[in-house]
Order: C-alpha cells, then sequence, then structure tokens
C-alpha cells in the first residue's frame, strides 16, 4: 500500500480527486492536519493537530462501503479497546457524542473512501459549537494511539471485508447501530424527517416509519433520537 504523508494540507479528499488518475491503487493520503477538511453535505470538518485524518483510494466491488466503512473503523477500535456504535449511516458515536465521521466520495470510477476521527487531540482543540456532542480516544482511554497504524488497520480491515457475505455484514452492522425502534430525526438535505427507525437494508438505506407508513430514505443522517 502506497502512503502519501503530509504535515498539513486543504483536505486529503480534495487531494485524492485532483490526483485520481496518477495515484497508485491502493493508496493513503494521510495528514497530520487539514486546513479545509470537509465533511458530508459540505460541512466543514474540524482537523486540528492530533486527530486522524485520511483518504484510502481504492477500486471497489463487493458489499457497499457506507455498511463496511464504519464496520471496519468499529472493528479496528474494538481491538483498540474502545467500543463505538454506529449511527446512520456512517458516523462514529461514543455514549451520544460523535468520534468520527466517514466522506466517500466517487471519482473516475475509484473510491475515495475519506476518514476524519478525533483521536490524540481533545474537543477543546474544536470549534465551542462542536464540543458538546463530541469526544475523542485519548478522553476515553487516556493514551494516545499512532495515527499512520491506525490508518493502515483501516484500510485493511475495509478490504478484508469486501470478501465477506452481504447478510454477514449487514447484520454485523446492524449490531453496531444506533437507535433501531426508536424515534428521531432525520436530516435530508434542508429537510427534516420525524420516524421510527425501523431497520436498515443491504443498500444502507434507512427504513423509516412516519405517520405509519414505511419510507426508505437514500441519503441524510440521524441528526438527533429522542428520549423515550
Ligand atoms: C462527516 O462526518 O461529515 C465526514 C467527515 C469526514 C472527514 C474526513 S478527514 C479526511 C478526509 N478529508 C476530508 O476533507 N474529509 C475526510
Amino acid at each position: 500500500m502506497k502512503i502519501f504523508r503530509f504535515s498539513q494540507i486543504d483536505s486529503t479528499n480534495d487531494f485524492a480527486r485532483k490526483n485520481i488518475n496518477k495515484i497508485e491503487i491502493p493508496s493513503i493520503i494521510i495528514s497530520k492536519v487539514q486546513n479545509k477538511g470537509r465533511g458530508r453535505f459540505g460541512r466543514m470538518w474540524a482537523s486540528p493537530l492530533g486527530g486522524l485524518y485520511f483518504s484510502f483510494v481504492t477500486e471497489w466491488k463487493g458489499p457497499p462501503l457506507p455498511l463496511i466503512v464504519p464496520l471496519a473503523i468499529s472493528d479496528v477500535l474494538a481491538e483498540l479497546g474502545v467500543d463505538v456504535s454506529i449511527r446512520w449511516p456512517n458516523d462514529i458515536f461514543f455514549q451520544g457524542r460523535k468520534v468520527g465521521g466517514v466522506l466517500i466520495e466517487e471519482v473516475s470510477g475509484k473510491m475515495v473512501i475519506g476518514i476524519g476521527i478525533n483521536v490524540n487531540n481533545r474537543v477543546e482543540d474544536l470549534p465551542e459549537t462542536l464540543r458538546e456532542r463530541t469526544i475523542s480516544l485519548i478522553e476515553i482511554r487516556e493514551q494516545n494511539y499512532r495515527l499512520e497504524e491506525m490508518a493502515l488497520k483501516i484500510s485493511k480491515a475495509i478490504l478484508k471485508l469486501r470478501y465477506s457475505k452481504q447478510d454477514n455484514i449487514l447484520s454485523k452492522y446492524l449490531k453496531k447501530l444506533e437507535g433501531i425502534g426508536k424515534e428521531c430525526e432525520i436530516l435530508q438535505g434542508k429537510r427534516i424527517l420525524k420516524g421510527t427507525m425501523e431497520g436498515v437494508d443491504i443498500n444502507g438505506n434507512l427504513n423509516l416509519i412516519v405517520n405509519g407508513k414505511k419510507n426508505i430514505i437514500y441519503s441524510g443522517g440521524v441528526k438527533r433520537f429522542y428520549k423515550k
């Protein structure tokens, strides 16, 4: 696996996009800091020193990446002693706080899998508005982690899961998923949908019951759950 290392960069996903035809497959682009880290839906991804920011560039034939990638992350973090959950579709959570996120983009038939995890940074390093909803691995376990090693492990775990049966992937994913049967708000573009989370299908789409009717949600994300 080829690794491109940067001390700082605008965004590892943007680097991958711009250089997609020059980059060997598979490759990892990793940076200590990102100046213009991007999240899903055009949001910014705060990327201070200490966090893990990388893009794994690969070709992909296999079960859907939105299921595979959060599973690979949760498997690797479990090995490191942190038991995380998945918030639909692929946010990484620990006890109601966000630890990491995934931004998957297809460029010229190749997949750019951007992963950001709060690791050795502390929430004080993040913009104030995010602090309450975020936690980092060092705050969970009070230990430092090796960032490049973690990126490599996650990338390899993604490749390994490619050969799993779709049904197994889905059942593993559902075991880690937060909120089945719970009432939640789904943010879809600018629209907010309120409903009960019934499950996720093999393609990673969410089944949401709204006013007694089943809706299939293809994009968006869980904004919050309602406490019962
Ligand atoms: C999200 O939760 O909205 C997804 C966040 C993805 C952030 C990662 S950090 C590495 C890669 N480069 C980016 O600019 N974004 C992704």
